[in-house]
């Protein structure tokens, strides 16, 4: 399977690429997992990035386009993957069809995960991650059973460095301009789904599941690549 979950920040896109992942036994590759590990790490990406993310805008296409290219060609990519935060812009999407078009492969289904503004501000804003395992915790929703530690791995939770209220209207804003136009590529012939994310984590994937699994029919009957 190879899948991409669109969305406003704060949709579900990382809980939901969790548990396909999970289910399907892929990896979810989440572009703002990877730019944040960098960041931590100092590497030479991560110290040209880090004032874009602070800021919630989005890193340059070139650097994206550069990073996801080099995760995908790793060997755990070639049964399928599910990119979370990639594409963010047309020129991404494009580029991201090229790349799997000399390989003769596309992306077969992007899921546009959808929720209210409102909803975006107030999940980011009571959002915790495992600075270890990167679980996702949500302050009344999703708790972990002790205060800021992690359940799996007892490691201490953290409020990431673009949750603030300020920098997530920023996101949203930068969501609107550059990333809304992805859903009209994916729609344009056909590769889009929309799933309400605005209902419990369960209910959410349930939706999800429903496709996935047609997908999995066809390719177990030889339909799909
Ligand atoms: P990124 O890390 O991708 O952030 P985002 O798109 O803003 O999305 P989030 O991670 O905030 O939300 P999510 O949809 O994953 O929600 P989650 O599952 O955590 O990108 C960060 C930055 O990196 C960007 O701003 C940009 O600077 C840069 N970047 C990344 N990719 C890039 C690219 N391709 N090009 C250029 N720049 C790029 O859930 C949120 C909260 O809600 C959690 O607390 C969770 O527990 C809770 N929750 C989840 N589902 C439900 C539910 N159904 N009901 C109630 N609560 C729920
Ligand atoms: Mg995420």
């Amino acid at each position: 399977m190879r899948l991409v979950l669109l969305g406003l920040p704060g949709a579900g896109k990382g809980t939901q690429g969790e548990l396909i992942a999970e289910k399907y036994g892929i990896p979810h590759i989440s572009s703002g997992s990877l730019i944040r590990e960098a960041v931590a790490s100092g590497t030479d990406l991560g110290k040209e990035v880090d004032s874009y993310i602070r800021r919630g805008e989005l890193i340059p296409d070139t650097l994206a386009i550069e990073m996801i290219s080099e995760r995908l060609s790793r060997p755990d990519c070639a049964q399928g993957w599910i990119l979370d935060g990639f594409p963010r812009t047309v020129l991404q999407a494009i580029a991201l069809d090229q790349r799997l078009a000399e390989i003769d492969l596309d992306v077969q289904m992007a899921f546009d995960i959808r929720i209210t503004p409102g909803e975006a501000i107030e999940r980011i804003a009571k959002r915790r991650m495992c600075s270890k395992c990167g679980a996702v915790y949500h302050l009344e929703h999703y708790r972990s059973q002790a205060m800021d530690v992690c359940d799996n791995c007892g490691e201490q939770l953290y409020r990431r460095s673009d949750d603030t209220e300020e920098t997530a209207r920023t996101r949203l804003v930068v969501y609107m301009k550059q990333t809304h136009p992805v859903l009209h590529y994916y729609s344009r012939d056909g590769r889009l789904y929309s799933i309400d994310g605005q209902r419990p984590i369960a209910e959410v994937f349930a939706d999800v599941d429903y496709y996935l699994q047609r997908l999995a029919n066809s390719e177990r009957a030889g339909e799909a690549k």
